[in-house]
């Protein structure tokens, strides 16, 4: 059920957990990660406390884009597993209180997909208004100037059928065209599918991008004042996505997913750069997601005015009721070890207080509980799309898509030990989970702490207060709980007498009472009660 200001979901203070499923555990020695492997690891998830898992796709795909390009949205790719297996994985991880979610793919599927087999087999197609579709200008050029997200034109031309066919993402991922009825009936089904099999709700694939301008209209340029991330593209994506019928998409699937009772969550790739575009994913705060990824945040460096800003605007403009959630990794954006921290620990511990300990669900990507970094891929390696086509300016997604680090050792308890990973390894000797759970002063350990404290005070659904920003420092209040963090390389102090530490992002200040003036080492966060 979408949130209102008297109930709490379960998401609220629950922390959710992203499951790449192909990198995360190998039951059959054949290198890649299935659901029976991530059966076998769920002990782990119990016990870290999470409440939820998005899955990566799961779904048949000829993986031109890993999973992203769906050929059969009622299936469980063989190299993953098959349904019974999902079945299994949905009740062994409902009898450890974790919900599962499945990634939802509605913006575009495989050209291998039997609707775009049979819609390029001839303008009559019945499954040809499925698609995009455009007659060519006089002079041989793309109907518009829409752009792939992944480089190139968004625009391919089918030479027997002699028009052009839309595609946002790659050639092999056409876009599906959200104004024929039938493209919103089949997704209902779908919906319908996986929440008869026991799904808790579905993480929404690029969420805002369904609906495309009915006119084609040509992109605009970007311009200075748009978000860094925005201004990669050099066209502003008004017309080929982000259009205000997606809300209609949105409040329909709503609907679907509160017939089948309360908690059954949707959760938004909503890949905006505006908080006021973000915030409307959330309708009236009960009437489309209950969750919409914060990506300015994830974007911003670890830098106290950057992050900070961002979290003000957010609150600020949330409708009444509804309710954030913050993250640094994905598969997508790689992850904030590396990228935030530059691999060092005690900013990924500081980190990991602070991405925990604000309003709102947080998500961690597999690794981000152990501080996993991103590990180079070399180029003859690489099995991502992007990677390959931006090599060697861009190294892609891969580097943050590897193998979890179970164990030290080969394998690294991913995968039998003489098997050949799909992505290479990186150093599980440094980093790896078991050595961590001996270890109670690892990250590991402090991930597990504060998922508990989220649990059981009001770091879990209090509200949010800034108490004080000055320079590299940031302390705010969670009801009757204060955290302080330094997000600098700078010793700093803070007043805050008569507290008492529950939590420090650096080991041995539990239980510390905090004098008048309490010290922050550099990238030190405490979670202090009153
Ligand atoms: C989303 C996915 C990304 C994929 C793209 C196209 O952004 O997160 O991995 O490549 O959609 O499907």
């Amino acid at each position: 059920m979408a949130s209102d200001p008297w109930t709490t979901d379960w998401w609220h203070g629950g922390v959710l957990y992203q499951v790449y499923v192909r990198s995360f555990a190998d039951s059959d020695g054949d290198g890649i990660g299935d659901l029976h492997g991530l059966i076998d690891r769920l002990d782990h998830l119990e016990w870290l406390g999470v409440r939820g898992l998005w899955l990566s796709p799961i779904t048949a795909s000829p993986d031109r884009d890993w999973g992203y390009d769906v050929s059969d949205y009622r299936s469980v790719h063989p190299e993953l597993g098959d349904l019974e297996t999902f079945d299994r994985l949905v009740l062994e991880s409902a009898r450890r209180g974790i919900r599962i979610l499945v990634d939802l793919v509605p913006n575009h599927t495989s050209d291998r997909h039997p609707w775009f087999v049979d819609a390029r087999s001839s303008p009559d197609a019945a499954h040809r208004d499925f698609y995009v579709w455009v007659d060519p200008r006089g002079d041989g050029a793309p109907p518009n100037n829409w752009l792939s997200s992944f480089g190139g034109p968004a625009w391919t031309f089918d030479e027997p059928t002699g028009q052009w066919y839309l595609h946002n993402f790659l050639t092999e991922q056409p876009d599906l065209n959200w104004w024929d009825e039938r493209v919103r009936d089949e997704f209902d089904g779908i919906l319908r599918f996986w929440l008869d099999r026991g799904v808790a709700g579905f993480r929404i694939d690029v969420a805002h991008a369904m609906v495309k301008d009915r006119a084609l209209r040509d992109n605009p340029p970007t311009t200075e004042d748009d978000h860094p991330v925005v201004r990669r593209l050099k066209l502003r994506e008004v017309h080929n996505m982000n259009q205000p019928e997606v809300h209609d998409v949105l409040r329909r699937w709503r609907r679907v997913v509160d017939s089948y009772g309360p908690g059954r969550m949707l959760v938004g790739e909503t890949w905006v750069f505006g908080l006021d575009q973000l915030v409307a994913f959330y309708g009236t705060g009960s009437d489309e997601l209950d969750l919409g990824f914060n990506f300015p945040f994830a974007f911003a460096a670890l830098d106290a005015d950057e992050l900070w800003a961002v979290v003000e605007a957010t609150e600020a403009r949330l409708p009444r009721g509804a309710w954030p959630v913050w993250f640094g990794s994905n598969h997508d954006v790689g992850r904030f070890p590396t990228r935030w921290c530059a691999d060092d620990e005690a900013r990924i511990r500081c980190a990991l207080v602070l991405l925990m300990s604000l309003r709102g669900t947080a998500f961690l990507y597999y690794g981000d509980e152990i501080g996993m970094p991103e590990v180079p891929v070399p180029r003859e390696r690489l099995r991502d799309p992007v990677g390959i086509r931006r090599w060697p300016e861009g190294r892609g997604r891969d580097p943050s898509r590897t193998p979890m680090q179970w164990t030290a050792g080969p394998g690294a308890g991913f995968t039998a030990p003489e098997a050949d990973p799909w992505l290479p390894l990186g150093d599980a000797e440094a980093c790896n989970v078991e050595a961590q759970e001996r270890d109670p002063d690892s990250v590991l350990h402090l991930v597990r702490d504060l998922v508990r404290l989220r649990s059981s005070t009001a770091m879990g659904i209090g509200p949010y207060r800034t108490e004080l920003r000055e320079r590299g420092l940031w302390v705010w209040s969670r009801g009757d709980l204060t955290i302080a963090a330094n997000l600098s390389g700078e010793r700093t102090e803070v007043a805050l007498p008569g507290r008492r530490v529950l939590i420090g992002s650096a080991p041995g200040r539990r239980g510390e009472r905090v004098g008048p003036k309490t010290v922050l080492e550099p990238w030190e966060a405490l979670v202090l009660a009153s």
